[in-house]
């Protein structure tokens, strides 16, 4: 193989770039040109097919910076339509037509399902990706445990869902232990949380953060980092009475309660508290917003007024309970030391798995008590229901206590070999040195798209 595509594709990560560079420096070693397809799939709808060189002479760009978020290569929410033959017939002869013999694509679980009916065309395989942490197995099994249930409600007459785990959970087992851009999204989060506590503390106030995720609970299990009080799971229902009381009991104590939500909890019945207008992003997922808002309002229904008025704490439950989205800050800036240096070795294997033959597999980071961290190539097939579905890994129950609310002892243990020393020491020297710099004032941002516009390529005949 002399010229292997890659592109990204979803919602972007911190560790995007440092995966793109992990897979050209590999590339580099092997002698094998790497093309960046810019904007994800959707390059590959454009008859012009955007990309752009990213080791001429074997050597990376300059602007493949690992240290930076998002893509340089753009990313975006399209993927391939399996039932659609002729896009297929299509994206084929594109990418024939560019020489490309193999293809990388860094993305997470929507990103998976697109990848199959291309695999079927030419070696293809994916790099994971993703702040959410759900791309990947909490035991090898899981994909069976998913069934399709009746519900006249749903487009297709059912939905799919997932019947109670009989695996004996075991961290050592875990399929793809955690996903690049993670680490990162917490360490955001749990700084936020940080931050906003000394405010909850400092005017007596309720505080509930709302933290990204979507239905996966990984990311506000994180955050406990943070310390907050409460975390709340999308995993797990919401008891309100529970909660209350809960809360209560710490505001009496400390006069001050950080809550976490994950943006996909859902109530007593199963519906989500942020997604009341159901409205879809492009690929199809339910637009998670207003989570935080809306237990605010059930918690200023059910605590009232009075129960402030009581101590002097506040005119009303609405003035001492407020609400802050962690928001696109988690998904945003330079990755940490663990984000960058295994999103590297996830790209880097990603090219040696096309080079060894693999196809329709991805590059997983594994870990186990004895030998920490590695990766390994995971045949995509295995991710898959019996269907051919891929679904998100949601958090497993062991890792929560309902009622504390709180990571569980084997939650704990799940979290630090993550990160425990997962912030570099030139982590924190870029801060100290970068965000003062006088220069910030005086020159305006230099977006890296003006630089990799200048060296986009086109496919300029198009027969198709
Ligand atoms: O999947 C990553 C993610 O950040 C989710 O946590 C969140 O629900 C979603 O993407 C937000 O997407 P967008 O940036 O398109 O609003």
């Amino acid at each position: 193989m002399k010229r292997i595509g890659i592109l990204t594709a979803g919602g972007d990560t911190p560790a995007l770039n440092a995966t793109i560079h992990g897979a050209v420096v590999r590339a580099n070693q092997l002698k094998v040109e790497m093309v960046g397809l810019i904007k994800g799939f959707n390059c590959l709808f454009n008859p012009r097919v955007p990309h752009v060189h990213l080791n001429p002479l074997f050597q990376e760009i300059p602007e493949l910076d690992p240290t930076k978020g998002g893509t340089l290569i753009g990313s975006s929410r399209d993927y391939v339509d399996p039932e659609n033959k002729k896009d297929l017939d299509v994206i084929e002869l594109r990418l024939s037509k560019l020489g490309i013999e193999g293809l990388i694509c860094i993305g997470g679980d929507g990103t998976l399902n697109g990848l199959q009916p291309i695999a079927e065309r030419l070696p293809a395989v994916l790099a994971p990706k993703t702040i959410d942490n759900d791309l990947g197995l909490n035991y090898p099994s899981e994909p069976d445990e998913w069934v399709r249930v009746n519900d006249a409600a749903a487009k297709r007459g059912y939905r799919y869902k997932q019947v109670s785990a009989t695996e004996t959970f075991d961290l050592d087992h875990i399929v793809n232990y955690a996903t690049p851009g993670y680490a990162t999204a917490v360490c955001v989060s749990a700084n936020g949380v940080e931050r906003i506590r000394t405010t909850a503390e400092s005017h007596r106030r309720i505080a509930i953060i709302e933290v990204m995720g979507r239905h996966s609970g990984y990311l506000a299990l994180g955050t406990a980092y943070g310390q907050p009080d409460i975390i709340l799971i999308p995993e797990q229902p919401l008891d309100l009475e529970h909660l209350v009381q809960r809360v209560k009991h710490i505001y009496d104590l400390q006069k001050n309660v950080v809550i976490v939500c994950g943006e996909g909890i859902v109530d007593e019945q199963g519906r989500e508290l942020g997604a009341e207008t159901k409205s879809t992003d492009p690929s199809g997922n339910v637009v998670l917003s207003g989570a935080a808002e809306a237990l605010r309002n059930k918690l200023v229904q059910m605590i009232g007024d009075r129960y402030f008025q009581l101590y002097r704490r506040g005119e009303s439950a609405k003035e001492a309970i407020f609400t802050r989205k962690v928001g696109h800050t988690q998904r945003g800036g330079r990755p940490i030391l663990f984000d960058r240096f295994y999103a590297g070795l996830l790209g880097a294997r990603a090219v040696d798995l096309l080079l060894e033959g693999r196809n329709n597999t991805i590059s997983v980071l594994q870990y186990n008590s004895e030998k920490g961290f590695h990766v390994e190539g995971y045949d995509a097939n295995r991710f898959r229901d019996r269907w051919g579905l891929i679904h998100a890994r949601k958090l497993h129950p062991a890792l929560y206590d309902t009622k504390l609310m709180k990571p569980s002892r084997l939650g704990i243990d799940y979290l630090l070999p993550i990160f425990t020393g997962a912030i570099g020491n030139d982590d924190v020297e870029h801060l100290r040195s970068t965000l003062f710099d006088p220069g910030n004032l005086a020159q305006p941002y230099h977006s890296i798209n003006t630089d990799v516009h200048k060296r986009i390529r086109y496919l300029e005949t198009e027969a198709a």
